[in-house]
């Protein structure tokens, strides 16, 4: 596809996403020739920095950047860097609009970026709206010249309310066309794969329902605790900071129908019909039976002492939050009725890991020693990260006398792809958006669909009865009443284990 001239805008450019993801993922870009001839990028924030300094930071003194091939960087640093600018934005990114005005005109007839523009809002999320409106009132929206597109970080809302209210907000100055609400799960290969592997091959499609599936388990593991995040931390927890988004996100494309092609409102729409069709937790018992939260308390990993979430830096020393949230639920459509979805995330984990496991029924009838138990029944395991990659567990006859039957795999990995280079996920979703392609960004009633569900559980936690917090040492696999949730149905499965 071809990428039309465009100026990219980010506002929080002097901080860590910037750093980090964004500028890495245009560098990348930027070596594999992908990004249009005339490309300039202008830095916004509140810091007081010269485009010189701001080249500095993001570019020839950054740290982030780490091509994959190491000896071209220096043949590209220089170039990539002569992109950059910076505009102060002053202290609350409520002023001075008309002097960005003018830069981004500015910018936009130097280097002939036709008018084309992408906001990339990576504030503070209370900031969102401020910025759209302050955009708006220089007309910095309008699409008379090139087009304009607005990129909205995570978290988008803290609420179904606010969330709905930032949806009405900022569709007041963008239409919703031009918003893309970005959840960096969906830029990652193995997230789209499940697309690709349920809808491109016939093998697959025929079994992925009730008649077939016994149970959903999907994983979501991080060994790291909260690092210098605390303070954000814990106005959010594990619910809002990844259950919401990325794995409500990877739910959905599990869910989901067959989409009739692979345009974004095609894809989107199915999407939205999943996320819909979650069961609502109702009342407190409900709620009570199939949700599961903890915190990690402190302890000692590798001979390595590690603080408890309540002494972290940033986090109340009494805090609620949670840093570990089972989830077990049901899709009330004709394809999924009564099959149990259980989903858990954390942080501390004893590794970092995120996968899918498609849990088969057993035969109907067995006949052979040995194949009925539970775990020898067929399993699709989809590995999100890291070990991108997809594992079938079947059962083969044991070599010798009788029909004793074991299980075998059979395994697919990402790096066996070894010319193709797997994208960064930040990489493919600036890439996309450069395009106009929105399949991969979340459309305004997906996130509402996707609050929806959460927010009983948010408020039930907050307010209800009987709410349970467990702890967990740093380092296991959560609270051992997290096995509740999950027994006569199965087991949590290791993801550590083959
Ligand atoms: C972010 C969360 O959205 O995702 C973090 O805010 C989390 O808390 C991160 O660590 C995990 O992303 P990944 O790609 O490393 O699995």
């Amino acid at each position: 596809k071809k990428t039309a001239n465009q100026l990219l805008v980010i506002f929080g450019a002097s901080g860590d996403l910037t750093a980090r993801k964004l500028v890495p993922s245009l560098f990348n870009l930027y070596i594999a020739r992908q990004l249009p001839e005339n490309f300039v990028v202008l830095g916004a924030s509140r810091s007081d920095m010269t485009d010189k300094d701001f080249r500095n930071r993001v570019v020839l003194e950054s740290k982030y950047l780490k091509p994959r091939l190491e000896d071209l960087k220096e043949n590209y640093i220089q170039g990539f860097s002569d992109k950059f600018f910076y505009e102060d934005l002053g202290g609350d990114y409520d002023t001075h609009y008309d002097r960005l005005r003018k830069r981004v005109e500015d910018l936009n007839n130097k280097y002939h970026t036709e008018g084309n523009i992408i906001y990339y809002l990576s504030t503070p999320p209370t900031l969102y709206e401020t910025i759209a409106s302050r955009l708006a009132e220089v007309e910095l929206n309008k699409e008379n010249l090139g087009w304009k597109r607005l990129i909205v970080e995570k978290p988008f809302g803290y609420s179904l309310d606010t969330a709905k209210a930032l949806n009405n907000g900022l569709q007041k100055y963008f239409s919703e066309s031009q918003i893309y609400r970005i959840d960096h799960y969906l830029g990652k290969e193995t997230v789209q794969n499940l697309l690709v592997t349920r809808f491109a091959n016939t093998i697959f499609e025929p079994l992925w329902n009730r008649n077939y599936i016994h149970h959903v388990e999907i994983t979501n593991a991080e060994s790291v605790g909260v690092e210098k995040r605390g303070g954000y931390y814990d106005k959010s927890g594990a619910l809002r900071d990844m259950f919401q988004n990325h794995l409500l996100q990877i739910v959905s494309l599990i869910v989901m129908e067959p989409p009739i092609g692979d345009e974004p409102e095609e894809i989107r729409n199915e999407k939205v019909k999943a996320l819909k069709s979650l069961r609502i937790m109702k009342n407190d018992k409900e709620l009570h039976d199939n949700t599961i939260r903890a915190q990690y308390m402190d302890s000692t990993i590798n001979g390595e002492k590690v603080k408890g979430y309540r002494q972290e830096e940033g986090v109340d020393k009494n805090s609620t939050t949670e840093t570990y949230a089972a989830i077990k639920f049901f899709v009330d459509n004709w394809r999924w009725k009564d099959v149990p979805f259980y989903v858990r995330t954390a942080k501390r984990m004893p590794t970092k890991v995120t996968e899918v496991v498609i849990h088969f029924k057993s035969p109907h009838h067995h006949i052979f020693q040995n194949s009925g138990v539970n775990n020898k029944d067929n399993k699709l395991i989809i590995r999100i990260q890291p070990d991108e990659g997809i594992l079938m567990k079947f059962g083969v006859k044991v070599p010798g006398q009788g029909f004793k039957v074991e299980r075998a795999n059979l395994d697919f990995y990402y790096s066996s792809l070894a010319q193709t280079h797997v994208m960064e996920a930040y990489e493919r979703l600036l890439l996309d958006c450069m395009q106009g392609d929105a399949t991969l960004y979340a459309r305004a009633d997906e996130v509402e669909a996707a609050w929806e569900f959460v927010d009983p559980i948010l408020k039930y936690w907050e307010t209800g009865d009987d709410v349970r917090m467990y702890g967990y040492a740093a380092g296991v696999w959560g609270p051992e009443n997290a096995d509740e949730l999950i027994e006569g149905i199965g087991y949590w499965r290791n993801p550590s284990s083959n």
